[in-house]
């Protein structure tokens, strides 16, 4: 497998064994990282990592995988680069490739990112769209085999606004790896139908079955994996919250759905979470609608079914393996510090 001098924009990109690989890389450096193993592979390489919106675990896995691997990090943020602004994005990543070996962009529209795909000579990284998510698959991923084992032929379901860039990214990474996928969530807040018709596709050569429903008992009945995201999204009109809570309140995840599903059933949800009111979206949102949790009870968060902290702590193993795979070289040849 050689993916040296590949970006990562979306898993649409990537085949199934590309997927596949990178998440079994994810593994390796895991074990490495939990052994106290040095593996600084990338020695002397530099990455910036643009940020356009906030982010904790996608900027502090970049920030830790690139200083594990021995790289230096530079992050940038909404502001202080002139990126946008005074800059067009084709100059800024012709600049940027210049002078990195890698660059990672969080954002808005998924064609800034394959923008500066285009303009650079490095391999560029999706931190996050309004369309995808890609990172944030291949830990989801991971995180579901190691409390589940192989994922294929059993069903993820994400209930909530499906058409976000989770719910988007997830229906992906399912169709490619064989996984089902339910997108359980009033209708209109499906998928867009293009791309749930390309998941399809995709899924009837995996095997994988895509399906929407509005019925959220029908939907999560004998699921292995309930997925939830924000009910709003970063870059949405604070507007958008009342006709959200009252669109998606049914599909809030709650003991008696989980209980619906799988008995081995776990709840994911990619962060940061409304699950209780400690947080000043969390007490506006209490104030003006008398809500305490939203996507999710806090009931099903703290119980041990959520496996949500995983979830967290594979984003950084799966950032390394991403960087690695498409700077470093071939990895089975490269240090006897591989397990
Ligand atoms: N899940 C995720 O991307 O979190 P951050 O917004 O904190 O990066
Ligand atoms: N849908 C969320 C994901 C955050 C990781 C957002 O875009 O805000």
């Amino acid at each position: 497998m050689n993916l040296k001098g590949r970006d990562f924009l979306k898993l649409l990109d990537y085949t199934p064994e590309e997927i596949r690989y990178l998440i079994d890389l994810a593994k390796k450096f895991k074990i490495m990282k939990h052994e106290g193993v040095e593996h600084k592979f990338l020695s002397g390489k530099n990455i910036v990592i643009l940020f356009e919106k906030d982010s904790t675990r996608t900027r502090c896995s970049f920030e830790v995988a690139g200083y594990d691997l021995g790289m230096g990090v530079t992050y940038l943020g909404p502001t202080g680069s002139q990126m946008g602004k005074k800059e067009s994005i084709a100059d800024t990543a012709r600049v940027l490739s210049r002078m990195y070996d890698g660059i990672e962009y969080r954002g808005f529209s998924q064609e800034i990112v394959e923008d500066i795909a285009r303009y650079s000579d490095k391999p560029v990284w999706n931190g996050l769209t309004d369309s995808f998510h890609p990172t944030q698959m291949l830990a989801d991923i991971m995180t579901a085999e190691e409390h589940l084992g192989d994922m294929k032929g059993k069903t993820i379901v994400f209930s909530g606004d499906t058409r976000n860039n989770i719910g988007n990214s997830l229906m992906v990474v399912c169709a490619k790896l064989g996984i089902n996928f339910t997108a359980c969530a009033p209708k209109e807040l499906w998928p867009e139908e293009s791309l749930v018709e390309t998941c399809k596709r995709i899924a009837s050569q995996t095997g994988s079955i895509i399906r929407m429903t509005e019925d959220v008992m029908e939907g999560t009945r004998d699921a292995h994996v309930i997925y939830a995201d924000v009910w709003v999204s970063m870059g949405e009109p604070e507007e958008k919250w009342a006709e959200r809570i009252k669109l998606l309140k049914p599909y809030q995840v709650t003991m008696d759905m989980m209980n619906n599903a799988n008995k081995d059933a776990i709840f994911l949800h990619c962060l940061p979470s409304f699950h209780d009111t400690n947080t000043t979206i969390g007490k506006d949102i209490q104030e003006k609608f008398g809500l305490t949790e939203m996507e999710v009870t806090n009931e099903v968060f703290e119980s041990s079914k959520s496996k949500v902290f995983d979830e967290a702590e594979n984003r950084m193993h799966t950032i390394k393996a991403v960087m690695y795979a498409t700077m470093g070289e071939d990895y089975e040849d490269s240090s006897s510090a591989w397990r």
